[in-house]
């Protein structure tokens, strides 16, 4: 039966059970209780979800292409089962988040051709080149510390999926940042020539890092909403103040500086002021004019093909499980 069919007088019922779901969808946001897969919830909240769900796992499964080139690479064996270990750590986000993402009803097939195809997006930062082996610990410390900031209070976001894998996540992000800050340490206390590139990688991922928590609040048009939703729970220039707080006295331990004249203690406010990175570049960068967007989604591409006939293969074995 189509809508039109539906009988005149069924109608105010409708609209009474649609107005009871929408309160009591409300109640739990206001409660900041946990809004579940099974439960009603309205379209552009599921959308909205989708969105960011699905930008955050594209990030993870398109962050591991930027340090897994230095695996091989990697001065040491400690340094290498380190940086395997974290790089595997980034293929287990990926896969928590879109799963997350499938129980708002998208699949990961279709949300793979999305990504492929430059429909959905996934984090700027991962547009830069990682030009010395330096840059794998500057990404754990400065990276994988902005995502920290960004995802801590996901934990505690309304959809109970997302809020739990991002749990997990969070642990090992910790560990990630640790893994970072330690090889830097190790470097610093090294040669000049390796200070020196420790600083070089240092000051060309600082804008960068403070970019991945997005516009500022003013040109950031989903930001209201998505907060009373309780999908966000803080702005975007909140966690780039707290990221930029965290940072400063981690940079003066490690005998760093950031690229920023405009970087200094503001006693009355109890923060540092800093200046703003360039908003053109960023841009471009989303748009997908970055350093490296088409390498990153060519070797996405290429290594979803050369996965072909694995998913193949597991869709026939089930079909002949199924059949027996
Ligand atoms: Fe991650
Ligand atoms: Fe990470």
């Amino acid at each position: 039966m189509s809508v039109t069919d539906q009988p005149e007088a069924e109608a105010p019922e409708g609209l009474e059970a649609l107005e009871a779901l929408e309160a009591q969808f409300e109640a739990v946001i206001a409660r900041s209780d946990r809004v579940e897969p099974r439960d009603w919830m309205p379209d552009g909240y599921r959308r909205t979800l989708i969105r960011q769900v699905a930008q955050h796992a594209h990030s993870e499964i398109i962050g591991m292409q930027p340090e897994g080139g230095w695996i091989t690479r990697a001065p040491s064996l400690r340094r290498k089962a380190t940086l395997l270990a974290k790089v595997q750590d980034e293929a287990g986000h990926g896969l928590y988040l879109y799963s997350a993402c499938e129980t708002l009803g998208v699949s990961r097939g279709e949300l793979t051709e999305m990504l492929i195809e430059g429909k959905q997006k996934y984090s700027s930062i991962f547009n830069y080149p990682t030009l010395s082996y330096a840059d794998v610990g500057t990404i754990g410390w400065l990276v994988d510390g902005a995502a920290i900031c960004n995802q801590v209070p996901l934990c505690r976001t309304s959809y109970g999926p997302y809020g739990r894998a991002m749990i997990r996540i969070c642990k090992e992000e910790s560990f990630h940042q640790r893994q970072g800050y330690e090889l830097l340490m190790a470097m610093m206390r090294g040669t000049d020539e390796q200070r020196a590139m420790v600083q070089e990688s240092v000051d060309r991922f600082w804008w960068p890092a403070l970019m991945m928590f997005g516009p500022p609040d003013d040109d950031s048009p989903n930001t209201a909403q998505s907060m009373a939703w309780g999908i966000k729970r803080n702005t975007n220039d909140d966690l780039r103040q707290r990221f930029v707080d965290m940072s400063v006295p981690q940079a003066e331990a490690l005998g760093v500086t950031f690229p920023d004249p405009e970087l200094r203690w503001n006693a009355g406010r109890g923060h540092y002021d800093f200046g703003q990175p360039d908003w053109e570049e960023f841009a471009q960068v989303v748009k997908g004019d970055g350093p490296c967007n088409a390498q990153r989604i060519a070797h996405r591409r290429r290594a979803h093909e050369d996965g072909a006939w694995v998913r193949e293969a597991a869709s026939a074995f089930a079909a002949k499980q199924a059949a027996s």
